[in-house]
């Protein structure tokens, strides 16, 4: 492989630059607010900690161990250990899920591109909450709009994929993470003092709000997680790229930490501005683009400060954006095609697919392709998709992968793929992976399908 990360900290930048995205900031917000707040953070904690961050560090070490694109990768380290299984099988599904995620990734992104566009040309000072509205509609609804923003940002992403500059990724993530927590902490600060902090506090961590039904379950655990980018091998893919000396797990700890701060800060952005506004918790995708603008309205200089945190939210975007598209460009790679090649054909399939996301947004919203099952019957195209990838497919991919590194990888190559000592850290952490996680999502999903 030819491509390392320069440094402990460029690897831990980067790997964290890829799992924090859209999934913290537009995701986190507007899946809890449907969820009624607190009783999904609870499940959401829990299962990042003992569900998604363990599955996080067997997809990363088998990257580690199988040093190619994923389903290469996968074969190899099938080979070096127990022999049998499917295992390249969930390398293959993983590259396919990998651009359907980028199908509607890039929608999203486009829009928050689109915004920071918008705060710079027009400003957002003198709107007032109703306009704030009809713009994210509007964007929603002029589908060439919609579509102009989904292709520069797929352009984007398809750039920095094919020049395989890993250096101005690791710089990327090295600016962007420190810069966004601090303007979150400074947005938090400002939307608890003009918002409703109270009932936003009340909302996400009170006991009052606090309810558990399986359809918020299922919503936590998928956003755990599709937060951490586990179970489709795009980590796994970065994996490959990490150098000899990482400690896998205190990295995997930082970058679970940091992920987790971004979210929770989101969610003190968005909810006082939610609760003193007309903007309910349960609007739906649209929920960021509804209420961060009234926050930049009222802000001094806010028109600047916008135009600033919508451009690093779509800084954000690229660099998990770029994450899903490297492993299957990487794959078409080793088949023979040159990278732009392979990164322009991925591309173009995303937008195709992307049309599932934009139509959902726009004419199509009401139109249910499952309308006959009762779990599905209101779920338009967009939401079958993100919620059958995250809350489906993601935890299957994710206990594929604990399984496969519990009980198909030999003891003394995963000690050595994790670089850690013999010792109690190594014996605890294989047990969580060979028995603890696995049962848990396996009973998890029994739960659901009976
Ligand atoms: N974790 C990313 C986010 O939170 C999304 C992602 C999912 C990226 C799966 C890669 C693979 O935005």
């Amino acid at each position: 492989m030819q491509t390392q990360f320069t440094s402990r900290f460029a690897f831990l930048m980067v790997t964290a630059g890829a799992a924090v995205g859209l999934g913290n900031i537009w995701a986190f917000p507007f899946v809890a607010g449907q969820s009624g707040g607190s009783g999904f953070i609870a499940i959401y904690l829990v299962a990042l900690l003992v569900l998604a961050a363990p599955a996080m560090i067997c997809e990363l070490v088998l990257g580690r161990m199988g040093q190619a694109s994923p389903p290469t990768a996968l074969a190899r380290v099938k080979v070096e250990n127990t022999g049998k299984g499917p295992w390249s099988l969930f390398g293959w599904s993983g590259l396919a899920v990998n651009i359907l995620v980028l199908s509607f990734y890039a929608v999203i992104a486009g829009q928050a591109a689109y915004f920071g566009y918008y705060a710079f040309s027009e400003g957002f000072s003198s709107m007032q909450p109703s306009a704030i509205s009809a713009l994210d509609n509007g964007f929603k609804i002029n589908m060439n709009l919609s579509m102009l923003w989904t292709i520069l940002f797929l352009g984007a992403t398809l750039t920095i994929v094919s020049l395989n500059i890993t250096k101005g990724i690791e710089n990327a993530g090295r600016y962007l993470m420190p810069s966004l927590f601090v303007l979150l902490i400074g947005l938090a600060l400002y939307s608890m003092s003009i918002g409703n902090a109270k009932a936003a506090l009340n909302f996400l961590f009170g006991m009052d709000s606090f309810s558990l039904t399986t359809g918020v379950f299922m919503a936590a655990v998928g956003q755990a997680f599709f937060t951490l980018s586990v179970g489709i091998c795009s980590l796994m893919m970065y994996g490959a790229y990490m150098g000899k000396d990482i400690h896998l797990p205190k990295a995997v700890s930082w970058i679970v930490l940091m992920d987790l701060m971004v979210a929770i800060i989101a969610g003190l952005v968005i909810f006082p501005l939610v609760f003193a506004s007309d903007v309910t918790p349960d609007a739906g995708p649209g929920l960021i683009f509804m209420t961060l603008p009234l926050l930049f309205a009222k802000l001094p200089a806010g028109d600047a400060v916008a135009t600033f945190f919508f451009l690093m939210l779509t800084v954000a975007a690229l660099t998990s954006s770029i994450s899903m598209m490297a492993p299957v460009v990487a794959r078409l790679e080793e088949a023979g095609l040159r990278r732009i090649t392979g990164a322009f054909i991925v591309a173009g399939i995303a937008f195709v697919l992307s049309f599932m996301t934009i139509l959902s947004f726009g004419p199509m919203y009401d139109y249910y392709p499952l309308e006959m099952f009762e779990a599905t019957a209101e779920l338009n195209m967009f939401e079958l998709l993100r919620e059958g990838i995250n809350n489906i497919y993601l935890p299957l991919g994710g206990l594929a992968f604990t399984l496969l590194v519990g009980w198909g990888v030999r003891k003394e190559n995963l000690r050595r793929g994790f670089n850690i000592e013999e010792g109690p850290l190594f014996s605890i952490l294989h047990w969580i992976i060979k028995y603890l996680t696995p049962f848990l999502l396996l009973v998890m999903i029994a739960g659901i399908w009976l």
